[in-house]
């Protein structure tokens, strides 16, 4: 090969290696099965729930005006969240190879609790300051969020709520959302915890999506129970909301 042709064919080779390590992620991707995709939504929400089980369980700690340092670092609520995992799941929780969709999107899911976490050291660890607003909930938009932006175009997670239900007008249900919560998960013979999933627009792009129904608890109707319209501790006004009464849901799209 003369100089010049070899010249421009190793700049041919890396400008396709170079257009290939930014198409092969998509690809990736698109090739999925239904079955990966539900698989990768299952997994990237198990995390999202444990995570923001370990911010329920610490309310009482984080609460409180007496303690300083709450020693929830992104790490330390990491470590719980993989205890709730295990619990919930009975398997550990196992991270896929970075270079996989799972272990992108395992890997985000984590680092977006931790990067909250770390944002939020100032606030929960301020001394003489009881409630702070930091609630399962507020974490959870938080963690979302940080989420949406790391995966910005590949995945989107929300949590939501029926809209009658929706105290922050950015978790009002999308229209897909909202007929699956009223017409699905609200029927009388949809069984309990059963999770959806679609092909369906989401924000406009094709996308494979995945919902799964959340109810109240007990703890949750100290808030969300009743009577209806009275005050919480928040402030908030109580939805009136019964035990075992379906609550909120998990949105998760991973577009095409
Ligand atoms: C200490 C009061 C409190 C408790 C306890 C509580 N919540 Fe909430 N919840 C709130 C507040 C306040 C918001 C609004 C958060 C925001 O502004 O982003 C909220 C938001 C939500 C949302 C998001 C939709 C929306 O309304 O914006 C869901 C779903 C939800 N709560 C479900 C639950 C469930 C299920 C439980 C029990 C496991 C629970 N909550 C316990 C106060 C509470």
């Amino acid at each position: 090969m003369a100089k010049k042709a070899l010249i421009k064919h190793f700049s041919t080779v890396s400008s396709i290696v170079l257009l290939l390590s930014f198409v092969l992620p998509g690809i990736a991707f698109a090739a999925l099965s239904d079955d990966d995709k539900k698989g990768i939504g299952l997994e990237v929400t198990k995390i999202y729930r444990a995570a923001r089980g370990v911010i329920a369980k610490n309310q009482k700690l984080i609460n409180d005006a007496s303690k300083g340092d709450k020693g929830l670092s992104g790490d330390a609520v990491i470590t719980g969240a993989k205890a709730n995992y295990k619990k919930a799941s009975g398997t550990d929780l196992v991270l896929a190879d970075a270079s996989t969709p799972k272990g992108q999107m395992q890997t985000a899911m984590i680092n977006a609790v931790k990067q909250v976490m770390n944002q939020a050291q100032g606030l929960i660890n301020e001394k003489g300051k009881g409630f702070k607003g930091f609630l399962p909930a507020i974490f959870a938009k938080q963690v979302a969020d940080q989420f949406n932006k790391l995966t910005s175009g590949k995945a989107y997670i929300k949590l939501t709520a029926p809209k009658s239900y929706v105290r922050n007008r950015a978790n009002r249900p999308d229209k897909w959302e909202h007929e699956v919560i009223e017409k699905q998960f609200k029927s009388s013979g949809y069984p309990k915890d059963k999770v959806h999933t679609a092909n369906a627009k989401h924000k406009g792009k094709d996308a494979f999506r995945l919902i799964l129904p959340e109810y109240y608890k007990k703890a949750c109707l100290n808030c969300h129970g009743e009577p209806k319209g009275s005050k919480d501790i928040t402030g908030g006004k109580k939805e009136g909301g019964k035990l075992g009464e379906l609550g909120g849901a998990i949105s998760f799209a991973l577009y095409n």
